[in-house]
């Protein structure tokens, strides 16, 4: 058993940003499944939503954020982000983090990209590799720090509670179970402040443009240890991921729109123009709902997104990523628009938690996409999440440090190893890859951007048959990473089923054709939680 100050699972930016700060305070130990910078952060084109110019104000930014939310924001969270974010920017730029400017009449001020619902130009970036820089600036930091220790390919199992050891006292986070990967065993990390920065869920669906790494786990985990889940029906689809056989996963950020970019369908029609009024630029879930249409209405297999009009020179210098990566796959975009579809892009739900990342679990908390701070309500505005990624790690690490829980009284105790029980190697890794595939596309087929409920229904019988499935394997077999991620993707899965399934309106990201209007009785959180 090893003992830290703090257990940080998860190494993007939130979890990176609150480990340097709480190594001012204590031991950290960061986990990361894979590499260090392995995360959805990495991927992040698009940049850093933040009021830092003379012609945006706060309010105007909370504004566009509540709006975009269809009424299920908390307004202090929304606030409390707008108003802490450009004190936070300024830490990245200390650390080194270059955000592009440009000239305004003699002095440099930040180039400030457009995205939907904003009413001002407001996202900071580095080019189209925002998330990348903002990696590996944080990793610098945090890897010269004596304080931290990132353990790479080590994936937490299960988190250890009070409640499941049978402790007759109130339930409290002890610590968490470690599979490192490289040695095939389980370790026990044992601290009673212990911080879940395991970003979103996006591997749940056949198409996403999230990297591997994002298979729900802290939702998942957190779930399993009793915590309060809030609003997992609301994922964020992005209307634009580039469609191509070798580039899955890839997305166009909504920044190319930002600049200019217009939608067409197969005919060359500007197809939303016709459907709202801020055409290409309109909310995304509006967006994403109506690429699907005009997909089904021409039994098309993608739509097109068109920049021609702007200059080769302009294009490789403000998205270099998008350019490159769009030769490379034989699609010039200065000349021809890019063929694009919806995909799975960003879970607005998660762990409940208050805006210092605190859950209704003690000593447990959730930073990050994992995290339902309140921010997002039913629909994320672009580039709000690494800002509050940065926001809320700061004000997580300020709280725990503040408030150190009271010593539990089994913190003292020493936590029982992981037992293995009498489980062998898998051997047909067939039936993983089998589930796994399943569950991505019944989520696509029956739980996208248009829901019903029978499609639900659907969904959800089938998906606690495979909850069933996975369990007798993950029992009778040694664990793996394969098999831990094939156990939270179908937990998270069955999550954002139940939670679809208990809203009976449309708003924001969950459209269903059964109840196709939105219904201000209904303007309130789903929460479950095993209790419930
Ligand atoms: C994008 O670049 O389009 C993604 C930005 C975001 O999802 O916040």
């Amino acid at each position: 058993m090893r003992d830290y100050d703090f257990v940080v699972i998860g190494s993007g930016i939130a979890g990176l940003t609150f480990a340097i700060k709480a190594a001012k305070h204590g031991r950290v130990a960061i986990l990361t499944k894979r590499k260090g910078a392995d995360s959805n952060t990495a991927w992040a084109q698009g940049g850093v939503a933040c009021v830092t110019s003379d012609e945006d104000s706060f309010d105007l930014h909370i504004c566009d954020t509540i709006e975009a939310g269809a009424g299920l924001c908390d307004p202090g969270a929304v606030e409390t982000v707008v108003k802490e974010g450009p004190a936070r920017i300024r830490e990245l730029v200390e650390l080194g983090l270059q955000f592009d400017q440009r000239d305004i009449s003699g002095h440099r001020e930040f180039d400030l990209g457009r995205e939907g619902g904003h009413s001002k130009r407001r996202v900071l970036h580095v080019h189209d590799l925002t998330g990348h820089e903002i990696e590996t600036t944080l990793l610098r930091a945090a890897r010269s720090s004596p304080n931290i220790e990132l353990l790479e390919n080590h994936m937490a199992v299960d988190l250890i509670t009070a409640a499941k050891l049978g402790f007759a006292t109130e339930d409290h986070c002890l610590g968490v179970y470690v599979l490192d990967e490289v040695s095939g065993t389980v370790e026990t990390l044992r601290s009673d402040r212990l911080v879940v920065a395991t970003g979103g869920c996006g591997k749940v669906y056949l198409y996403t443009t999230n990297p591997a790494v994002a298979t729900g786990d802290g939702v998942a985990m957190a779930w399993r240890a009793g915590a309060v889940i809030a609003n997992m029906e609301f994922i964020q689809f992005h209307p634009t991921c580039l469609f191509h056989p070798l580039a899955t996963s890839f997305l166009i950020s909504e920044a190319v729109r930002g600049e200019g970019g217009i939608l067409r369908n197969r005919k060359g029609e500007d197809f939303m123009s016709r459907a709202h009024p801020k055409g290409a630029l309109a909310p995304r879930d509006i967006v994403a709902r109506a690429i699907d249409a005009e997909m089904k209405r021409t039994g098309a297999q993608c739509v097109y997104l068109d920049i021609t009009h702007r200059s080769r020179e302009f294009l490789q210098e403000r998205f270099p990523n998008i350019y490159e990566t769009c030769l490379r796959n034989g699609i010039d975009m200065a000349e021809e628009p890019i063929p694009v579809v919806p995909a799975a892009h960003y879970q607005c739900g998660g762990i409940k938690t208050d805006i210092n990342g605190a859950t209704s679990l003690p000593g447990l908390y959730a930073i990050g996409e994992v995290a339902c701070t309140g921010l997002h309500g039913a629909n994320r505005l672009a580039s709000n999440s690494l800002l509050e990624g940065l926001v809320v790690a700061h004000r997580a690490c300020e709280a725990i440090v503040r408030h150190r829980p009271p010593a539990h009284p089994a913190g003292s105790l020493s936590l029982p190893e992981w037992v293995a029980g009498d489980t062998q190697d898998v051997d047909e890794l067939v039936v993983i890859y089998h589930n796994w595939d399943e569950i991505r596309r019944l989520m696509w087929d029956y739980v996208g951007i248009v829901r019903t409920d029978k499609r639900l229904q659907r969904a959800s019988a089938r998906l606690r048959n495979l909850q069933r499935e996975i369990q007798e394997f993950y029992w009778n077999f040694r664990i793996t990473v394969d098999l831990l991620e094939l156990r939270n993707l179908a937990t998270t899965a069955a999550l954002i089923v139940d939670s679809a399934l208990s809203r009976k309106e449309s708003r924001g990201l969950h459209y269903t054709m059964d109840y196709p209007e939105m219904d201000e009785c209904l303007r309130r959180d789903t929460l479950l939680s095993v209790a419930s």
